[in-house]
Formats: C-alpha cells, structure tokens, sequence
C-alpha cells in the first residue's frame, strides 16, 4: 500500500531504476521510481538513497510543466513521493533523444567536440533494445519495422523539438544548460502520449557558469557526489524544495 494505491507482490514490468505495476483501474499503472542507479547499460549498478525521490520530483514537476503547454503525458498523480499513477500506454521502443550541445555518444560517434553548440536542436532515435544495444535507426527503418507511421513519427518529432523549447527556456532561467535528453512515447485511444520519465537520470544538465554536471554523467564518470548534484538540481527548480 502506498497511499491510496495498492501495489501487487509483483511488477508487471521491472526497468533499470524504476518498477511498474499494474493497479485496480485497468487504464492506469503504477510506476515506482527505484533507489538504483546504473549506466553502461546494466554494467555499472549501485543503490543511492533517496535517488527514487528524487527523480520521481523532478519527473512529476516536468509532466505537469509540459501539460500545462498542451503536451499530453502519461502523469496522472503521485500516490507516495517515489510513486506516480499514470496512464497505461502501449509504449512505442524508441528514445527520442534532443541535442542542443554535442556531449555522451554523439562525441564518440561523430567528429564533434564535447561541448559544441550545434547550429540547431538535433533529434536522433535509438531503438530501444538492451540485448541489442540500443542501436541508433533512423526515419525510414521506423516505418519499414511498423513501429509508426510516417505521421506518427512527425508527430512524436514535434512533440520532442517542443519539449526542448520549454525545457531550455526554463532552464536557463534556472542557470542551467539543457545539454540533451531523452524521451519515451506511447499510444493510448489512438493518441500519442509522453511517456517515462523526464529525470536527472535522463538529460545532460551544466551549470551555465562553470559548466559542472548535475546529472547521470556525475555517476557514470565519477564526477563526485550524484545525489548532492541531483539535489542542486531540484533546489535550482522548486526553491521551496527540500530532502
Ligand atoms: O548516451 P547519449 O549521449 O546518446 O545520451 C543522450 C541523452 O539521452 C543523455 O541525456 C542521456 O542521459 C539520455 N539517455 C537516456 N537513456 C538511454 C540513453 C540515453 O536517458 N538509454
């Protein structure tokens, strides 16, 4: 029991950091944000507490930014502070990812050096796939494998290249640069909805100043302390808040 929710002994779904149930409403679900922490695709994995809060927060209050521009989101409600209801999805296995400045796998890839502004956002997919690596696949692949549809896809492009203009603009505001990002999407009664979770597990965020990271990277390079560097980050975003 957490909250007004009933959680069952098992998940219907159990994902690297976060473990989702089904609930009484067929048409919702119950996600718990997990204290676990991992990169590398499953290589590196150690437990922080606290971690579960903190990305659930950070999740709930970017859903409810996004609604309020007219994005639809999976986020319904929170039943406890690592535990959010949200909308049963049939997920679509692709990470949208939204970059601003070249960082991670795009510095690896291409000729590019780690902190490059580029010319304009720039979206590349991944299909999500662990056994597979999540290889990189591109607008002609997505429609061939069936995974959506010419229109869809622009769709599921718009709706990301608009959380990027909402994201930057208030993280900027925050003294943040919103480096990059990932999404996750999904489809119920023939809509398109955001999914997953938008957390410092999720995006590359750099103080504007010094450019120090206050994300997923302090992990996986061993920049120092990631749940002092999760915290700034919600301090810097909901003054008021405290853990
Ligand atoms: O690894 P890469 O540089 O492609 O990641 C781009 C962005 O997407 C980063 O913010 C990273 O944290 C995020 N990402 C993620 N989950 C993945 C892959 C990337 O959240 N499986």
């Amino acid at each position: 029991m957490r909250g007004s929710s009933v959680i069952p002994a098992k998940p219907l779904y159990e994902g690297k950091a976060k473990s989702v149930y089904t609930s009484e409403n067929p048409d919702e679900l119950i996600v718990v944000f997990r204290n676990d922490m991992t990169a590398f695709n499953g290589v590196k994995h150690d437990l922080f507490t606290d971690k579960g809060r903190l990305n659930a927060t950070a999740s709930e209050f970017f859903m409810k930014m996004l609604e309020a521009e007219g994005i639809k989101t999976h986020y319904i409600r929170m039943s406890a502070p690592d535990t959010m209801i949200v909308r049963r999805l049939e997920m679509i296995p692709l990470e949208v990812i939204v970059r601003n400045v070249a960082a991670g796998s795009m510095t690896k890839k291409y000729p590019v050096a780690e902190g490059t502004v580029l010319d304009w956002p720039v979206v590349t997919i991944d299909y999500k796939d662990d056994e597979r690596g999540d290889p990189m696949i591109n607008d002609d692949l997505i429609q061939v494998l069936h995974i959506l549809t010419g229109d869809e896809l622009t769709q599921v492009k718009k709706i990301a290249l608009l959380v990027n203009t909402v994201l930057t603009r208030f993280f900027d505001e925050c003294g943040i640069r919103l480096v990059d990002f990932k999404l996750e999407f999904g489809k119920a009664g023939g809509n398109i909805f955001l999914g997953d979770e938008i957390s410092m597990d999720s995006m590359r965020l750099w103080d504007k100043e010094t450019g120090e990271s206050f994300d997923k990277d302090v992990y996986r390079f061993n920049k120092g302390d990631v749940i002092t560097a999760y915290r700034n980050v919600l301090k810097r975003i909901i003054p008021e808040f405290s853990l």
